[in-house]
């Protein structure tokens, strides 16, 4: 059983994978009651968070695991928030040296880019290879609130990037948007929520990196153009319309995702769609993407709703499906907060 550790933001997440079952038991502690009255996660509250829950999260999982053996520890190494990987690595480390056990340090991002894969109960090993082996080369795309890419994961289980944003996240923007409509934080299930009542047609907000071929996203300029809109209006109006201006704001994130998911699924030779990240919590984004897997007649793989934002079940599972992250690095191992998917 790999037990794992995940701590790279504010979420505090332990998982035990057991790689005979599929993922055994999953224990989060959110932290977005602290962040939310900032507007976004302040890296010391966070780290400080972290610090406290570490302990009494891993007494619950004890618990849970007591009689079957932990055979490696796994921890998020990177990217993230330092003093919060820091943290988590400290942690893992402690405990690899008291149980003398190897320690694996897991790509947060490959975790993402994993996690519509996890097998939850009763999976082998042998039976998970074989449905792997059906669908890659896998285009996936990972949207959260630091992260929007598109990855391809090989027959080799090489990760290699497809396309990424050239400035903010789709979360992010979502984020940002929601605070110049006067929402609160995260912005992103808000307007979600307020979307339903509006017209997606309603406002036309720029999709992004316009040029079909060119495989980068953008989300700068959909943000400025919402704010130069918001300005112009009276705060009377934005409050009448805000349902409007929500569906229309998501309507051209989802599309920009899209647009370049379908320019990806047609450049390449791809046996599978996948959606990772918080974003991928959006319905209306689930279903889009799922309209453009069937158009190109590949399965659409999404990650279940537990596993879309951060969580430690996607570094267990990726611990051992991913080569990458297999080798054992005990005491060397070291935080890189800025790693990118191929590292
Ligand atoms: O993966 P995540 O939990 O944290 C990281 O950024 O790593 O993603 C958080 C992002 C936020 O930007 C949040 O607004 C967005 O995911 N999000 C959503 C939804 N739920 C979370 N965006 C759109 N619709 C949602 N339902
Ligand atoms: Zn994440």
């Amino acid at each position: 059983m790999i037990l794992a550790l995940e701590s790279s933001c504010d979420e505090t997440a332990l998982a035990v994978f057991d790689p005979a079952r599929g993922l055994a038991g999953e224990w989060i502690h959110s932290q977005i009651a602290i962040h939310e009255r900032h507007g976004g996660v302040v890296p010391d509250l966070a780290a400080r968070e972290h610090l406290r829950q570490v302990a009494p999260l891993l007494e619950r999982a004890q618990g849970f695991w007591k009689g079957s053996r932990v055979s490696r520890i796994a921890v998020t190494r990177g990217p993230g928030l330092a003093a919060c990987l820091a943290l988590g690595v400290a942690s893992a480390k402690a405990l690899a040296l008291a149980w003398k056990l190897p320690l694996s340090g897991v790509n947060h991002l490959r975790g993402h880019a994993w996690s519509p894969f996890i097998a939850v109960h009763g999976e082998s090993p042998g039976d998970f290879s074989g449905r792997l082996g059906g669908l890659l080369p896998h285009l996936g795309l990972v949207v959260s609130g630091g992260h929007t890419l598109l990855f391809c994961l090989g027959a080799d289980r090489t990760i290699s990037v497809v396309a990424s944003t050239r400035d903010d996240a789709a979360g992010e923007a979502l984020d940002k948007g929601a605070k110049l409509l006067g929402l609160g934080y995260p912005g992103g299930p808000l307007i979600e929520k307020l979307a339903l009542g509006g017209r997606a047609d309603a406002y036309r907000f720029p999709r992004g990196i316009i040029r079909k071929s060119e495989l980068s996203f953008s989300f700068s300029g959909l943000k400025t153009s919402l704010r130069y809109l918001v300005e112009k209006m009276p705060a009377s109006e934005v409050a009448e319309r805000r349902a409007d201006l929500c569906a229309s704001y998501q309507q051209a994130v989802i599309e920009s995702l899209a647009r370049k998911t379908r320019t990806a699924l047609e450049q390449g030779q791809f046996r599978s769609l996948g959606l990772s990240g918080g974003v991928a919590n959006n319905l209306r984004l689930r279903e889009t993407l799922a309209a453009e897997a069937v158009r190109h007649r590949v399965p659409f793989l999404a990650a279940r709703a537990e596993h879309t934002g951060d969580n430690a079940g996607m570094i267990g599972f990726a611990a051992w499906a991913d080569p990458a992250a297999a080798a054992n690095q005990g005491s060397g191992l070291r935080i890189e907060p800025s790693l990118g998917i191929e590292g």
